[in-house]
This record gives structure tokens, sequence and C-alpha cells, in this order.
């Protein structure tokens, strides 16, 4: 008896120091997290970086491969990191340059970094005169579905020959000359998906004009900022496309954008319905030119222009942490090699491949992956106009079959509305073609992923998990096909010559914290068209400029394999588009009525992410007004300064924000009300009471 005692109080004691040490370790880190740490903690309390499943890849497909293997993939990362400029230069010799480089990369201005200084090269001659050159010509480079059907049948398909191409591309250079435009002058480009919009991105890129594609979504406001901004000289547009069985006239968007452009000298117009009344445009004399009245008498032959490497290439809005979209920069040679490479490797692109990514041409997706990135491989590209219910849930799963697709590229969000509508529309169509998948533009979940892989690519076609953003150009974290092996939910591995790492906010490594990239890459942004320091601010400012801020929350597993959480900067993945909260909020404030309002972004089933927006309404609105009017207004006016897909799922009206002392929003706090979590730390808010108020109106409803 007498000896167990002392073992007692030794029990005693360990035990009073497990618990001390837990509660310390709890009080330790929880006052001093950031949201943006919280928020990656949250994406690992849901599972993020647990899957412990892993599908190598098929023999197959390793039979074939580019790259041999992991060993292989391991052998090029570790010469692309260590000898970089080695590395992108012999990649780039794959190219055409019509004067060489003399140096690979200047860093003398970080982080405004130059690529193959002084090379002369163009973009448009790479995609398709360097095809021709290489027996190419009679290949198909474009495969062009519209979306109108009858009795079930595509009415509208083309096939574009390289040859083809190059004789619409030139022409529609030379009208664009005829138009005055110059090389380093920038026009707008507004218009459907079809093969005149990649016609009018490579004749830009022919004659060194900076294109800046705005997506067909986008309202007239939206449109006038973003040709103000960049200063365009021109916009170029159609009467409208197809979208959902219905004519969307685009024109009169650009008619309503343009009245208050004043640099905006001509719209320059093409026709995508001949005599269809909704199809009516509107000419103004003076400023607007039909596109045929202008092709019809110019040459079909035009030479590319040379430009040094680090030429603008195009501009491409995309949101930010502000109520201002940031005007991407891209520039030549060095973009051209991320779409060249990332094409090459991750698509795994071969002399008889269709590749189809589904992403509109508005976007980087199909900037990169649409237009320039399978033609300067060489490869058959598929563009399709509509939606994928239009006419009805099975037309991917048609276009597959009809066209033998085998390089399909898409976004989770479209993976979950296939598997809500139901696997049988798949199952109508035969898939075979297929031999490779990607996703891009959000986390991808497990469940959405392994459907992919079972309904899509019976489990035979590698998945290529692909992130990288709009500022990276292209590909930076993805599985190589043939190589690594895969787990759903995981973008797996950096691409050749990306630096990643996951940091904590002090610049230590760390298992979950905040994605970062070492080196510049080939494809790396030139920054913010006239704002270097937003550019300087936004993504160099952390961890001392010594990396490159994407502003992604980022899980590293025992295997080294990175899992994106998704934003912590106030940025929204809604369906793979980034909309900047402070943008919906600069919005609602126009609005008389509205004192303050936080715009949130909330897990949602099939969009990954949607909107909630807290409005706060000024005292003498709060008495009178009626929410549900309020809330239409406030609708309606987000689709006319921004555009419809930028509605927020649901406008909750407060009387309060939860706010810490100094006045700062806690968005976490809201983001835990709304997923119904439960509550962070709440030690540093003005007011507790607040947030208690809150969560009652939200679930009230
Ligand atoms: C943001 C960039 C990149 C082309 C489409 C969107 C998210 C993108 C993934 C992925 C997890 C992804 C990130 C990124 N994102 N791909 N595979 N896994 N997240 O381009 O509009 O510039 O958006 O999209 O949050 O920062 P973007």
């Amino acid at each position: 008896m007498s000896d167990s005692i002392p073992n007692l109080l030794i029990y005693l004691i360990i035990a009073g120091l497990s618990v001390a040490y837990f509660i310390f370790r709890k009080k330790a880190t929880s006052p001093g997290l950031s949201e943006e740490m919280a928020d990656v903690q949250n994406a690992a309390a849901e599972g993020f970086g647990a899957s412990e499943q892993v599908f190598p890849p098929s023999a197959e497909f390793v039979a074939k491969a580019r790259v041999k293997g992991m060993d292989g993939y391991k052998k090029l990362y570790r010469e692309s990191i260590e000898h970089p400029e080695k590395f992108w230069a012999d990649e780039a010799k794959e190219l055409t340059w019509f004067e060489p480089w003399t140096k690979v990369l200047d860093e003398s201005k970080k982080p405004f970094f130059k690529w193959f200084v002084d090379g002369k090269t163009n973009i448009c001659y790479n995609c398709i005169d360097a095809q021709i050159k290489k027996g190419l010509g009679e290949k198909v480079a474009i495969v062009f579905e519209g979306e109108p059907t009858q009795n079930g049948a595509a009415t509208e398909v083309r096939r574009i020959t390289y040859k083809e191409l190059l004789v619409e591309v030139s022409r529609f250079a030379n009208v664009l000359k005829e138009l005055g435009l110059q090389k380093g002058d920038t026009v707008a480009i507004y218009m459907p998906m079809v093969p005149e919009l990649a016609f009018a991105v490579l004749a830009c890129a022919r004659i060194g004009v900076v294109h800046s594609v705005v997506f067909g979504g986008f309202s007239a406001e939206s449109i006038r900022d973003r040709v103000n901004d960049a200063k365009s000289k021109a916009v170029i547009t159609m009467d409208g496309g197809y979208r959902r069985g219905k004519f969307l006239a685009l024109k009169q968007t650009v008619d309503e954008a343009v009245q208050d452009c004043p640099t905006c000298e001509r719209v320059l117009v093409l026709q995508r319905h001949a005599g269809k009344p909704d199809a009516a445009c509107a000419m103004k004399a003076g400023r607007d030119v039909w596109y045929h009245d202008v092709a019809s008498k110019v040459s079909s032959d035009c030479p590319a222009v040379w430009q040094e490497s680090n030429e603008m290439l195009f501009l491409l809005y995309t949101s930010g942490s502000t109520g201002k979209p940031k005007g991407i920069i891209h520039g030549t040679g060095g973009y051209m090699l991320q779409a060249y490479t990332t094409n090459k490797y991750v698509f795994d692109l071969r002399n008889d491949d269709l590749f189809w990514c589904t992403a509109d041409v508005g976007w980087v997706t199909g900037h990169t992956y649409v237009v320039y990135g399978p033609l300067l491989n060489g490869a058959s590209v598929l563009m399709y106009e509509g939606a994928p219910d239009a006419p009805d849930y099975s037309r991917f799963w048609k276009i597959v079959e009809d066209h033998k697709v085998t390089v399909f590229y898409t976004a989770p969000t479209a993976i979950r509305a296939f598997m809500k509508w139901g696997d049988e529309w798949v199952k109508k169509h035969n898939l075979s073609s297929l031999r490779l998948l990607g996703s891009v533009g959000e986390p991808i979940n497990p469940e959405a992923w392994l459907w992919y892989h079972r309904n899509i690519g019976a489990e035979r076609c590698p998945i290529v998990d692909t992130w990288w953003q709009t500022e990276t150009g292209g590909h930076m974290i993805t599985p190589i096909p043939g190589c690594t092996p895969t787990k759903p939910g995981s973008a797996t591995l950096p691409f050749f010559g990306v630096d990643a790492a996951v940091l904590d906010e002090q610049g230590n490594e760390t298992d979950s914290g905040i994605l970062a990239i070492r080196k510049p890459w080939p494809g790396i942004t030139q920054g913010i068209f006239g704002d270097e320091k937003r550019y300087i601010e936004a993504y160099w400012s952390r961890w001392n400029g010594a990396y490159y801020f994407p502003g992604d929350g980022a899980i590293k597993d025992k295997d080294g394999y990175l899992w994106i959480t998704g934003r912590v900067d106030d940025v929204v993945n809604v369906s793979g588009h980034r909309i900047g909260t402070a943008e919906l909020e600069a919005v609602f404030i126009e609005n008389a009525a509205v004192a303050e309002s936080a715009v949130i972004g909330v897990k949602h089933e099939l969009k990954g992410q949607g909107l909630m927006a807290f409005v706060i309404l000024k005292s003498a609105a709060a008495k009178t007004v009626n929410e549900e009017t309020l809330a239409k207004t406030l609708n309606g006016m987000v689709d006319t300064k921004i555009g419809k897909f930028a509605r927020p799922e649901r406008i909750v009206f407060v009387s309060d924000l939860p706010k810490t002392r100094s006045g700062k929003i806690m968005r976490r706090l809201l983001r835990d009300i709304s997923e119904g979590r439960e509550l962070g730390n709440v030690s540093t808010l003005a007011d507790p009471a607040v947030v208690e108020s809150i969560r009652n109106k939200f679930n009230n409803k």
C-alpha cells in the first residue's frame, strides 16, 4: 500500500502535466492563428489530405509514356530545379525562334522576370506556320461543334485544317490592320465559343496586338472597366452565340459598354447568324464595321511579326482581394513555353489525339489549353459552343463519341453536375476513345474524382488534377500521366521547374499552411497592367519577397503530395470562376439602403463554393425596407455590374457584423456560421454577442 502512493502521485503528476500541455498547446496556437491558417485547418479536419487510396498508372499508359515512371519524373524534375536555365533552354529549342535569346532568365528586376531575353519569335507562327512546315498542313487543327441541334444531331460541325487556319488567321490579322491596329495596341475580345474567337486571338498575336479577352458572361459594365483599364483601341465581338437553346446577343452588350470608353475607336462585328431578327445589330457609323465587309477586301496573306520574348502577348483580367479586377500581363516567349511543355507532358499529346478542354476561351484555361497549347503541339483540338445540358444531359458524351475525343479536360463543378444528372446519360455513349482525363479550376472532392475515374475513364484513363492560375500561365502542380501515382483529391507533385513549398506565416515549412513558389517559371505573369505596386504587394510581399504567394492553402502529406485546400485571400472559386468578395461588396454599397456588407465563400454542393452575403442596412432603411425586394434589387445590381454568374446564393440582412476591436470583419466566423461549424476563437471580437444574433438570423432564414 505504502509503495503505491508514490506511484499514484507520479500518475497524477503525469496526467496533470498532459492536461496542462494540451490546454497550453491550444492556447499557444489558437489566439495567434490567422484566418488563413484556420481555413486550412478546417479543410484538414474535413478530410483534405487524408485519403489513403493510390492509383498507379496503367501498364498500357506506362509503356507509351514520354517520361518513364517516377524515376524518370524525379530525374527531369531535379534537373529542372538544379539547372533551370539549361532545362528550359532545351525545351525552348523545340519551338521556332527567328533570333536566338542572349539570356534564358534575367532576375535583375525581380519579381519582374524576363525569359529568353532578346529572343525573337511569334506564338501564332509557332502555332500554325511551324506546324505546316512540319507537314501538318492537311491535319485538322480545330473541330468545332455549334450548340444548335436538329433531331438530336448538331447542325453545325466544322473541321479546320492547319492550312485553312493559316488563311483565316492571316485574313483576320489583315482586317485588324485595316482598322488601323498596330503592334503594341490592345483590343478587347467579347465573343461566344466559336472558331472565330480562336482566329481573333491568333490574329492579334500574329501582328503583335495585345488581346484582352472578356468572358462572354460578363456584363456591359465589366467590359467597360476592362476596356478602359487596358486602354483598348477596339472591341472585337459577334452578333451573338447560342447557350441552352437561346441566342445571346453580345453586340448589344458591347454597345452599352463602349459608350463610356474613350479609347475604343472601333467595334469589329462578326456574324454568327445572318438574318436572325434577335441577331440584328445597330451599327454605329464610323465606329462599327462588319467583319465580312472588310474581310472580302483584304488579302489572306499576312506575315507574322517578330516579337521580343518579353513583349506583351495578352492581358487577362482576374479577381483579387480588392474591388478592382487585375489585368494580368503575359509575355510571349515564356508563356509560349509554359503552354507548350505542359500540353506536351501533362496531356501527353500525340499525333492522333483529339483534345477537348471544355473551358471558355474567356478564361485562362481556354487561352492555354484551347488555343495556344494544343496548337503549339500540332494537335487537333475540339471547340464546343454551348452548354453540357443542351439539348439534354448527354451532350458532352455524345460529342466524345461522335468525334472520338481522346483527351478530355474539365472542371470539378461540371463533374458534380454529371453525377447529379445520373449515370444513364453517360452510359448511352461509347467513350472508349478516351485515354486521359483532366480536372482544373478548384479542388476536386475525392467522390467526384472517383466518379470521373469509374464512369468516364472506365478505370483505365489516368486523371491529371492540375493546379495553376491565371497568373502562372500554365500547369504548376499536376501528375504526369504514366508516371505519377494519383490520389483522389490531390494535385500531387510540382511540374518541372516549379519549386513549391507549404509555409506558415513566418515562412517555415509546414504540413498544412500556405502554398508558396520559390523560383520563377517561364509562364509567370509579368505583373498587373498599370499597377506594379499592386503586383508586388499581392504576390511578393510575404516572406520577405522570397516566394510567390498564389493565395491558396495547401496540405503536404507524408509522400510529399500536395492537396490544395482553396483560396485563403477573400477570393472565391465559384464553379471554377474566380470572384473577389470585395467586388460584390462594392456593388452592394452603391445601393442607398446599404450601410455595409461582408461577402464570403461557402461550400456548395455543385459549384464547389458559393457566395454568401451579409448586409447591414442603414438604420432608416432597416425600418421600412422589404428584405425580399431589396435582395432582388441587389441581385439585379450584381447582374448588371459584374454578370449573372457572380450572384450570391443568399443575402442575409443583419444588424451588425463580427469585428475585431480594430474594426476588421472576421469573415472566418461568418464562414463558421454559414457552414454550421462551431465558432472558432471569438476572443478578439469587440462584441461577442454579435455572432449569436447573426447565427439566429441565418438559421431562421
Ligand atoms: C485558382 C486560380 C487555373 C485555371 C482555372 C482557374 C483554383 C485551379 C485547381 C486545382 C485546386 C485549383 C485555385 C487557384 N484552382 N486549379 N486543380 N485544385 N484548386 O484559373 O481563375 O486564375 O483561378 O483556382 O484556387 O488559385 P483562375
